[in-house]
């Protein structure tokens, strides 16, 4: 490494890593409160980087795996990137009963996703199915990001998709 790319490195990864170094210390790095870190390095980075994860393993003096281990065991623990919007399709009973699925087809075809590819090459847009949300008495039920949005239809899908669209252009 040429002495430039060393200072620069070191001049960039401090930087990276001050958030979660927040956070660390707000647990006093105390190993039992890993979930608790996790959650809330997550909402810093909206996914867990490979590297923070190591980071987080290092300063608690824990085995790396075991990080991964609990970041892979929960399913609201994102190893991946996601889109700055997240479309969240609830799949339960009373969702799917009243239409989801044509709601999930509609938003992947419009976004041009499928099952295998969740997120939009430009970062915008990611969407997911969730178990029951809790709210059945307004299936089908999709959140954006942390918005509810109730009783919808493909074409109140398509006009959140087009809202944020707009939005993204001014
Ligand atoms: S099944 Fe969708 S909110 Fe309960």
């Amino acid at each position: 490494m040429s002495e430039a790319t060393a200072t620069k490195s070191r001049g960039t990864e401090p930087r990276r890593f001050v958030k979660v170094i927040e956070i660390l210390d707000k647990y006093e790095r105390n190993p039992s409160k890993l979930v608790p870190i996790l959650q809330e390095v997550q909402e810093e980075y909206r996914y867990l980087p490979e590297e923070v994860m190591t980071f987080v393993a290092t300063s608690l003096g824990l085995p790396p795996s075991r990080v991964y281990g609990v970041a892979t065991f929960y399913s609201h623990f994102a190893l991946a990137p996601k889109g700055k919007y997240l479309f969240r399709l609830c799949d339960g009973t009373a969702c799917h009963v009243r239409g989801s699925t044509a709601l999930l087809d509609t938003l992947r075809k419009r976004l041009g996703l499928s099952e295998n590819k969740a997120t939009t090459d430009d970062m915008l847009f990611t969407v997911e199915t969730v178990s029951c949300l809790g709210a059945c008495g307004l299936a089908p039920v999709v959140v954006l990001n942390d918005e509810v949005h109730g009783l919808m239809t493909s074409d109140k899908v398509l006009a959140l998709v087009e809202g944020v669209m707009q939005q993204e252009q001014m």
